[in-house]
Order: C-alpha cells, then structure tokens, then sequence
C-alpha cells in the first residue's frame, strides 16, 4: 500500500467556476487529468490531515472510475476519513447537507448538472467547502492557478475500494465510510416539513407526479415521497437513475421535462407535478393545467414560510438574483425583511446565509433555496409545496392566482439565443452599453425608458465587488428588460434576454406571458439591434 508519486504534466485547464471543473468524459479519461485537478484542489485547500473529506456524484457515465481515484488520493493526501454515498452516489444538496451535517473539511462533487451523460457527454467535479457551499473565487482561483503548474501527484496503490455496501473499510491511513445517501438529507427534510400533513394529503385524492429524469433524484424521491411519504408507488416517474439519464436531458423545464409536462397538461392530470435535474438541485413546479414559473414559486415559497415547521418563525430574509423576477421583493417588502439582489450564479447567496442576512433564496433558471444547506434544493423544494398544499388544500392554480391578487402579478419570461458568434455578441454587448446615456427618455409604444446600467454588485457581508453582470434596461412603469451572457454555455455564446413586467389589475392578470411582454420583447430587439449583431430573430429557447 505505498503512496506513489506520479510526475505529471499542467493541463490546461479551464477556469472552474462555482459550478466546477465540466468537459466531455473523454477529457476527464485522458490519463492524469482527474487526477491533475483532484491534487490540485488537495494542495491549495489548506491543512486538512487527519479530518474527513465528503465524496459523492450524480452517477453519471464515469462517476465510479472517478471516485476510485479520488478516494486513492485522498489516502495518500493525508485525508483521516472520507463519507462516500453508497454506490457513488450524492445528490448537489445531499453532499451539502452531509458536509455540514458531519462537520467535514468540504467535499468533492461529481456531477456536471443538466448537461446529458454518458460516454461522450458530460463530466464535471466541483470543490465544496466546510459550509456545505461552491468554494469561493479565491478558492476556485487557486484552484485553476495550481493546475497550470502542477508537476506531480500522490495516490495510494491499492485495490478498488468497494462501495456497494454501507460500512467501513481501511486504505492506509485512512477510513473510507460508505454512507446510505438518502438517510442523512431525508432526516434533515424531516426536520423542516411537516411529514404527518403531507402523508394525509397524499393518502387523500389529491395525485401528484415527480420526475427524476432518470437521474440522481430517483432514489431519493422513491424514499421520501414514496416509502416515507406513503405517495402511490409509480408516483416516482423515470426513477431508475441511469449512468446516461435514459439518453435524456435532465433539466426540469417545459422543453426537457416532456413526459411531465403532458401528463400535466392531459386528461387526467395529476394536482401537483414536479421534476429535479441531474444532481437534484433545480426544480419545476407544475399544478393541474398549470405552470409555476420559478420566480413566482421563490415568491409563493416566502409569502407561505409560516405555514411551515422550519420557517414558523418567520424568514430573516430573502435574496434573488438581479434576472429574476421582483415578485419576491413584494412579498419581503409585506412582510418588512430585505430583500437582496445579486450577481447571476449560487456562490453570492452563501455569504448572506452565513450572516443571518436571507433565509430563502432563488434564481429564475429553477434553482431555489434555503439556509439548511449552501446548495439549491429541488427536492426541498417540492416538498415546500406539498406542505403548503397540504396545509392549504386548495390547488396550486389558486395559491397562485391568489398571490397575483394580493402581490400583482410579474409577468415573465427569458428567451435564450444558444450558439450565437462570440464577437458579435459580445459587439452587441458593447453596443448596448454605448447607448446607456441617450437611452433614458425614449419611449417604446406606452413605455418610457428611465434608466440603463450595467449591474453591479457589492456583498454586503465581506464588501467584494462584482461589476459588469447584466445590462439593465429600466423602464418607468416598473417594467424592465436584461441583457446578459450565459457563463455556462460550452459552444459560441448564449445570449439571454429578461423580460419583465408588473401587472396589478387582477382583470389582466389572465394573460399568455408572451403576449402580455410582447411590445417589451419587440423592444428588445430595437434596443440591442439583436438581428443586425447576430444574424438572429427568434430565441432557441423560451422560458
Ligand atoms: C445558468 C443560470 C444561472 C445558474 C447557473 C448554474 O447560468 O442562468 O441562474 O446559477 O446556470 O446552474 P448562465 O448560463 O446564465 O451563466
Ligand atoms: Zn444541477
């Protein structure tokens, strides 16, 4: 069993952002690159000998060979222990909830997400911290800077570690425990929610369906709805997790979520419908005949909070990203919390949980979450809704409706251009921003611009900066339009659009999104000369 050092060369790599270090399968093969990245996190994370290191994945295509090495690593490293879910396996929130739960040094997770799996698809391996969070940019870069220059790695010589039964085995110094990786979240689950109403709601004839794409949420979802939550068997559907997620696309919208999406929308509809992603932390949210945008359910999230065990007293706070819809700051302005808005992206949200500051948070890309963890939840999710339907008894349509009357409605929508050239829409970028000056003023059929800027961001808790996050377009009636980039997109680039506007006449709150945004979708395509830049005049994706 001795630790071998193995000389290597730097890769390049690419920068990990909070989401991780993502490329094809076939990158993370190549001899020595996993294991360039994994000594590199290992070298810059400080002084961790001797405590406990958290593993887990999605189970995609290339989750157990990577594992199997990290573990190796971690050995020879001079980690004391590390948890690993059974078979490899954690969900996002699951490996958050077990960091923080076990007092961990932080974890590494295996997942790339919604993007598809399999062997020429994607593989993704990200660094958590001891709060259950993304490691911070600090951390990332150092992370990135290390493996340009990297020269060796360390790995104990052994045989593969057996992962398939929970327990314990020794590889050198280290304690390898495999963990059951649904106990340790369903408890954590168990102490917010109130498992005893939503087990009577689903005894009774409401009907509900959860899609787990078949990835990562499978297992969880069959535990806690089903075995736990006494729903129907066959409630889970698409619940055998695949190391290719059946060939799919597991991201939880009305594109990709398409079996879901028309049972939801078919003769005999369930009430309530829900799906998660990948890894289990984005989630949609249907009801019969009906379609919550994830604005408005963060918004409908906080509005009900009391209504829960974990939040009866109250919320400290919320926080959504600048793209998302203000529908949330209505309700934190009722309720007399603040309200944060922040840069694109989960890592801004784990600073403000940490200092008491928000409670709930949520982005319009269907990510929500709460402070239990330093992840977006999507089971958590779900299970918000079922407690507060169970307490409610009345549809989702009407908690909705409902809140429009109280709140007004946000009318929303994004409309995503995937695959445009870089430099054109970068141009248009620049462009948009060369008019912030004359813009102001002019108006677009009723409305009238009243201001455009750049966002920018300081954390109110350690004072960082983050400027040049999305070009806003204001307008005086409340309405807005955003301009941004998507950091996440692998070909060309992804422009996304935002459009919003606030309806407070409950007369007009029936309408079609996209009719009720169209002038403000139209002027869009003025304001940023979209066509001209980019060849382009119809979205690839509308959310
Ligand atoms: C997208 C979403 C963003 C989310 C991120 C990671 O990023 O828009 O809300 O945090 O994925 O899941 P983008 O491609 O827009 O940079
Ligand atoms: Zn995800």
């Amino acid at each position: 069993m001795a630790v071998i050092i193995k000389s290597t060369t730097p890769f390049e790599g690419q920068r990990p952002g909070t989401s991780g270090l993502r490329k094809k399968v076939k990158v993370f093969q190549q001899p020595g690159y996993l294991e360039n990245f994994v000594q590199s996190v290992y070298d810059v994370i400080g002084d961790f000998s001797g405590s406990t290191l958290v593993v887990g994945g999605d189970g995609r295509y290339y989750n157990k060979e990577a594992i199997q090495i990290i573990l190796k690593m971690a050995a020879a490293n001079g980690f004391g222990r590390v948890l690993v879910g059974r078979d490899g396996i954690l969900s996002t929130p699951a490996a958050s909830c077990v960091i923080r739960k076990y007092e961990a040094y932080g974890g590494l997770i295996l997942s790339a997400s919604h993007n598809p799996a399999g062997p020429d698809e994607d593989f993704g391996i990200k660094y958590n911290i001891g709060s259950g969070g993304p490691a911070p940019e600090g951390v990332t870069e150092a992370i990135f800077a290390r493996t340009e220059n990297i020269s060796e790695y360390k790995i104990l010589e052994v045989d593969d570690i057996a992962l398939e039964k929970i327990g314990v085995t020794q590889i050198g110094e280290m304690q390898v425990e495999v963990i059951d990786p649904v106990t340790d979240y369903a408890e954590l689950m168990q102490s917010i929610f109130d498992f005893d109403a939503i087990r009577e709601l689903l005894s009774g004839d409401f009907r509900m369906a959860f899609d787990a794409m078949h990835a990562v949420t499978g297992p969880y979802a069959r535990v806690i709805l089903e075995e736990m939550l006494g729903a129907p068997d066959g409630t889970v559907i698409n619940g055998i997790a695949m190391d290719d997620f059946g060939g799919g696309h597991p991201d939880p919208n009305l594109t990709y979520a398409e079996e879901l999406v028309d049972m939801m929308y078919g003769e005999h509809a369930p009430d309530f419908g829900a799906a998660s992603d990948g890894d289990g932390d984005r989630n949609m949210i249907l009801g019969s005949h009906f379609f919550v945008t994830p604005s408005d359910s963060l918004a409908i999230l906080a509005a009900n909070a009391r209504l829960i065990p974990g939040y009866t007293d109250g919320i400290a706070g919320v926080a959504r990203s600048m793209p998302t819809s203000a529908a949330v700051d209505r309700v934190a302005e009722r309720l007399g919390i603040d309200c944060y808005e922040t840069p694109t992206g989960w890592k801004f949200f784990g600073n403000l949980m940490d200092a008491d500051k928000v409670t709930l948070c949520g982005e319009e890309s269907f990510g929500t979450g709460s402070s239990h963890v330093r992840e977006k939840d999507g089971p958590w999710a779900v299970l918000f809704w079922l407690n507060i339907l169970a307490v409610r008894r009345v549809s989702v349509e009407e908690i909705v409706k409902e809140h429009w009357m109280l709140y007004g409605r946000n009318y929303y929508s994004r409309h995503d251009y995937e695959g445009v050239d870089a430099v054109a829409a970068e141009e248009m970028m620049a462009y948009l921003r060369s008019r912030f000056e004359k813009l102001p003023g002019n108006n677009f059929g009723e409305r009238i611009v009243k201001a455009c800027d750049d966002f920018s961001y300081t954390d109110p808790v350690d004072q960082s900066v983050s400027s040049g996050q999305g070009i806003r377009v204001l307008f005086e009636d409340g309405s807005r339009i955003v301009f941004r980039l998507s950091g996440t997109g692998t070909e060309g680039a992804t422009v996304r659009i935002y459009i919003e506007s606030f309806e407070h006449d409950p007369e007009r709150h029936g309408m079609d999104a996209q009719e009720a945004l169209s002038d403000l979708i139209e002027a869009a395509a003025i304001i940023s000369r979209l066509q001209e830049f980019t060849g382009r005049s119809e979205p690839t994706v509308i959310t």
